[in-house]
C-alpha cells in the first residue's frame, strides 16, 4: 500500500498551513462520527505545465455533499479553484492528487453536528497509478463482494462523505484479503453496483454499458467523462441496471475513478473476461481519457484547469 508522500503547503480556511500543522483535535465531530465531505482530483502534467482535471465539477460536487448533510462552506467554487492552482504551484508538483475536505471540527458533544465549525481544507501529494503501475495496461483480477452497496434513502451514496468509505473498506480488504486487487460490490437489488471506489462499466457487442445513478452508487466524474468520450467517438452507450452474469459474459470490463483512471478488468471471480487482455474499445477510451488529462489530446470540452 502506497504511503502519502509530503508536499509543503496545505490550504486551511483562506491560508496556507506547513503540512505537519494541518491538524484536528480527536473530538472533531468529523472524528467520531465520519461526517467529512472530502473529493479526490487529479492534477497532471502536461506540456502547458501541471493542470487540474475537471476541478470545478469536482468541487460542484463536494459542495453538493455538504448541502445534503446541512454543511455550510463559506467559500465559493471560484475561490476554491483559485486556492487549488496556488497549492500546486507552492508545493511545486508537476502531477499530483489533490483531496479537498470539509471537515466538521471539535465544539459540540453528542452527535448532532450542528455547532461544530466546519474547516476546509486542500492537502496534495504525488501519487502514481491507484491499482499498481502495471494495471493500466496489463488490467487487475477482480472479484464480486459479498458486501452490497447501500440501500437507496439509507446513506446517501451520491455524497462523497467519509462514512461512506466504511462501505468501501470492506469491499477492498476482503477483496485483497482473498487475492484480488479490487472488489465489484452490487446493488442492494443484486445487480452490478461499483467496486469500492471506482465506477464499473461493460463492452457487450460493441455497447457500452453502466448502471443507472439509482441511489446506491456514486456519480463519478470519470465515469461522466468515459460516457462523454465514447458518445465523441460514436461508441454506442446505454445505463441500465447490469445483472452480475453479464459481467462474465462481457467482451470487456474496466473501472473508472480519479484514482484509478480507467483500469481494465482482465479477470472475475478467476472468469476471463473476454480474451483476458485489455480489449479495443477500453484501449480507445483510456487512450482519449488520458490523452485530454495529460494535454496530449485537445481539451476539447474544457476540462482541465491550468495551474501556472
Ligand atoms: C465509491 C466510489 N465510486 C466511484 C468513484 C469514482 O468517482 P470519480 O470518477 O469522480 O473519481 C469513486 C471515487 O471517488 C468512489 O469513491
Amino acid at each position: 500500500m502506497s504511503r502519502i508522500s509530503e508536499t509543503q503547503w496545505i490550504w486551511r480556511d483562506g491560508q496556507f498551513v506547513p503540512w505537519a500543522d494541518a491538524t484536528i483535535h480527536v473530538l472533531s465531530h468529523s472524528v467520531q462520527f465520519g461526517s467529512s465531505a472530502f473529493e479526490g482530483v487529479r492534477c497532471y502534467n502536461t506540456p502547458k505545465g501541471p493542470a487540474i482535471f475537471r476541478l470545478r465539477e469536482h468541487l460542484e460536487r463536494l459542495l453538493h455533499s455538504c448541502k445534503i448533510y446541512r454543511m455550510d462552506v463559506k467559500y465559493t467554487i471560484d475561490e476554491l479553484i483559485a486556492a487549488s492552482r496556488e497549492l500546486v504551484v507552492r508545493n511545486n508538483v508537476e502531477s499530483c492528487y489533490i483531496r479537498p475536505m470539509v471537515v466538521r471540527g471539535y465544539g459540540t458533544a453528542g452527535m448532532v453536528p450542528i455547532g461544530s465549525p466546519i474547516e476546509v481544507y486542500l492537502p496534495c501529494w504525488p501519487w502514481g497509478a491507484y491499482l499498481g503501475d502495471e494495471a493500466l495496461d496489463a488490467g487487475v483480477d477482480a472479484c464480486v463482494s459479498s458486501w452490497q452497496r447501500v440501500q437507496p434513502n439509507t446513506i446517501p451514496a451520491m455524497a462523497k462523505i467519509a462514512g461512506n468509505y466504511l462501505s468501501g473498506q470492506l469491499i477492498k480488504m476482503e477483496a485483497l484479503a482473498n487475492g484480488y486487487a479490487e472488489g465489484i460490490a452490487l446493488s442492494p437489488s443484486g445487480m452490478v453496483g461499483e467496486g469500492s471506489g471506482q465506477n464499473v462499466f461493460v463492452v457487450s457487442n460493441g455497447t457500452l454499458l453502466t448502471g443507472p445513478l439509482d441511489g446506491s452508487i456514486l456519480g463519478g466524474i470519470t465515469r461522466a467523462s468515459i460516457i462523454q468520450i465514447a458518445q465523441d467517438l460514436g461508441i454506442p452507450t446505454k445505463e441500465f441496471h447490469i445483472p452480475r452474469e453479464m459481467l462474465y459474459m462481457a467482451d470487456e470490463v474496466f473501472f473508472t475513478g480519479t484514482a484509478a483512471e480507467l483500469t481494465p478488468v482482465r479477470s472475475i471471480d478467476k472468469i476471463q473476461i473476454g480474451a483476458g487482455k485489455v480489449g479495443p474499445i477500453t484501449k480507445q477510451l483510456q487512450q482519449q481519457y488520458l490523452g485530454i488529462a495529460k494535454g496530449t489530446v485537445e481539451d476539447r470540452h474544457g476540462w482541465l484547469t491550468h495551474c501556472k
